[in-house]
């Protein structure tokens, strides 16, 4: 008797009934970058097919992306003039705030916003932080991190992504948000966040590049897996709804390992190097872009991931939709 298994896929109705990842639109964030001023659309040279918009033009951002599906947002913004305590992110008239007001008054509940709590895009060093004798100051910097949530709140934020790695910011953004009424509010926390270099290109597209020293004094290490696991444990501690695992391609092994420790819903971020490397050996005509990008997104979900925040969020949105994927 031949007891071998089959390999399920002399059909393509086979291989889909026995797909083990399915991934879905619902799943997909979308991240927008806001900057001071207005009418304007400028494609950012680092992230081709990406735009940079005003408070006033962001609209037609989020309106391609709820036509081709995706539902929810993530907003990093760029403020006209930076300073070193990194005013503009909690200013209540500042550009994030400016957009989100605009978005809710247009499609209230259709389009769930998310925003990035953190100074380094906002602060003249460039550090996510407040510096501190030649130093970032962890300590001083919470209460800020906090009352830059509540601005982003008060102006339509559905929930806060912190992303400055500080000690502590998930506790902070709690009880700030808590004490400020924002009790159902979650907090999706950018727990395991190592010091990359496949941020380049968002730090052009952002601004955001440290204008003295680097990030890994408080950023992880990458060769450290365990320390992701520590962070991830202490930010549920501190009342993390949603913990962020970023970048998502090196780091599949901690997403793996993060879905076994955690009930969490696990977000990875496929950022900017990502997107921009794909974008990058696609143009030379090295690689297949579409088919590079659905297996990217899929390993990143069959690693554990429940939640893809990426630059490809309408493309991936649109194959799904025609079946190439999920
Ligand atoms: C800012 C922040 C960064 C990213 C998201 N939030 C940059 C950084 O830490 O330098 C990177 C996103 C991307 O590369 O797409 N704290």
């Amino acid at each position: 008797m031949d007891i071998r298994t089959r390999r399920l896929r002399s059909s393509e109705t086979l291989r889909r009934m026995t797909r083990e990842t399915r991934m879905s639109p619902d799943s997909l964030i979308y991240p927008l970058f806001v900057r001071e001023g207005s009418g304007v659309e400028e494609e950012l040279p680092s992230l081709p097919g990406q735009i940079r918009y005003s408070p006033d033009t962001v609209e037609k951002g989020v309106d391609a992306a709820l036509g081709a599906g995706v539902r929810s947002f993530l907003f990093f913004g760029l403020p006209a003039s930076k300073d070193e305590s990194g005013a503009g992110a909690y200013d209540d008239n500042g550009v994030v705030q400016q957009a989100l007001r605009n978005i809710k008054k247009t499609y209230k509940n259709d389009a769930f916003l998310v925003t990035d709590v953190c100074l380094c895009e906002y602060t003249s060093h460039g550090h996510c932080g407040l510096i501190a004798d030649g130093e970032v100051d962890n300590d001083t910097t919470l209460p800020l991190l906090a009352k830059t949530a509540i601005s982003h709140v008060q102006a339509g934020s559905d929930m806060v992504a912190p992303s400055g790695m500080m000690d502590g910011t998930v506790a902070a953004l709690r009880e700030g948000l808590d004490a400020g009424g924002y009790t159902g509010v979650p907090i999706m926390s950018y727990a395991a966040k190592y010091a990359s270099a496949f941020y380049g290109p968002f730090r052009d597209a952002a601004g955001s590049a440290p204008q003295f020293g680097d990030r890994k004094t408080y950023q992880m290490d990458w060769h450290n897996g365990r320390e992701a696991l520590k962070r991830i444990h202490a930010d549920r501690g501190e009342g993390a709804d949603i913990i962020i695992v970023k970048p998502a391609l090196p780091c599949l092994d901690i997403i793996s390992k993060a879905r076994a420790e955690t009930p969490l819903p696990i977000a990875a971020y496929s950022v900017s190097g990502e997107y921009a490397m794909v974008k990058a050996a696609a143009a030379c005509g090295y690689m297949d872009e579409y088919k590079v990008m659905c297996e990217s997104a899929v390993g990143v979900f069959r690693a554990g991931a429940d939640i893809l925040i990426t630059y490809y969020a309408k493309e991936l949105a649109e194959a799904i939709r025609k079946g190439d994927i999920g």
